[in-house]
């Protein structure tokens, strides 16, 4: 076994210097782990790549679920109540409901930011790729959906509201938008690390959709946990202050939004979970795939 090293606090302080070293760091990682920018498509090609493998190699679930109708009923909001339904279920409509909050917010910054072409600074071209790895993380929890025999849901956006508040977000000047993008990454970590441990739980019973599901939550958290580290880099020592006092109020309305979560997550370990994120929680082998600021690493 490979013994897992030792890391600092995401919320370590750093320099102005070790910040600029770090995109640098960060981009020269990207552009060979996610490959060549699809600007058309939103897509990257190793991420395609992957994607293909899942789609031409499917492994569907040896059962279909108790009772499709209930997913299709409650995935886009949930109308029955949520006790009187199985916990696969339960965990599906989850995953699509944080998926498309991710969907939303990523195609109303997709039309703001500059593109490639446009980018002038390096963390313009950055948030770029990102965001278009996003995009595949949407496609990836598609295909997992399908695994359960899931092929007709719809990425739907949300009421008015919402959907005008994920317009202005990517609006924002970095002062106010760079804190809650860090803290939503980090979000997402954890509530990936939660949802890796419960696909043991809830799918006992499915051992090779089970491993569908975990390989492509994997190649998610990939990047999701360079993410962090990435808008991490962001932000200085105000910012950091800020995301530990926003973490759990946002973390807290988040799942508000998905009445379902809370019967099948504990959202108070995953706050404290957020608030002493160190990469230690995350396996090696994933981490060997991933990026890490410099200032994390003993
Ligand atoms: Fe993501
Ligand atoms: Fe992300």
């Amino acid at each position: 076994m490979v013994e897992n090293k030792a890391y600092r606090s995401i919320f370590s302080p750093c320099s102005t210097q070790e910040q600029a070293a770090n995109f640098d760091s960060y981009w020269i990682f990207s552009q060979r782990h996610a490959g060549e920018l699809l600007e058309e498509d939103k897509d990257l090609t190793n991420k395609r790549e992957k994607l293909n493998y899942f789609q031409n190699n499917p492994i569907r679930s040896r059962n279909p679920l108790p009772n499709p109708e209930l997913f299709y009923r409650n995935y886009v909001k949930f109308k029955d109540d949520p006790q009187s339904i199985d916990r696969k279920t339960l965990l599906l409509t989850t995953i699509y409901k944080f998926a498309r909050h991710e969907w939303v917010g990523i195609s109303g910054a997709w039309d703001i930011i500059p593109s490639m072409a446009e980018a002038k600074t390096l963390t313009d071209k950055i948030s770029r790729v990102h965001l278009a790895e996003e995009f595949c993380h949407v496609r990836f929890f598609h295909e997992m959906l399908k695994t359960f025999h899931l092929n007709k849901v719809e990425w739907l956006p949300l009421g008015p509201v919402k959907q005008k508040i994920y317009k202005i977000f990517p609006r924002l000047p970095g002062f106010l938008m760079d804190t809650p993008a860090f803290v939503t990454e980090l979000m997402g970590m954890t509530f990936y690390q939660h949802l890796d441990k419960l696909f043991e739980e809830v799918f006992a019973d499915e051992p090779e959709a089970r491993q569908r599901l975990r390989e492509i939550l994997h190649e998610i958290m990939i990047d999701e946990m360079a993410h962090v580290g990435q808008r991490r880099n962001f932000i200085g020592p105000n910012g950091v202050r800020a995301a530990k006092l926003m973490l759990a109020p946002l973390y807290r309305a988040f799942f508000r939004d998905i009445p379902e979560a809370k019967y099948l997550f504990d959202i108070e370990k995953m706050i404290q979970d957020g608030l002493a994120f160190d990469y230690s929680s995350v396996s090696p082998s994933l981490l060997a795939r991933s990026w890490v600021p410099s200032y994390c690493q003993v």
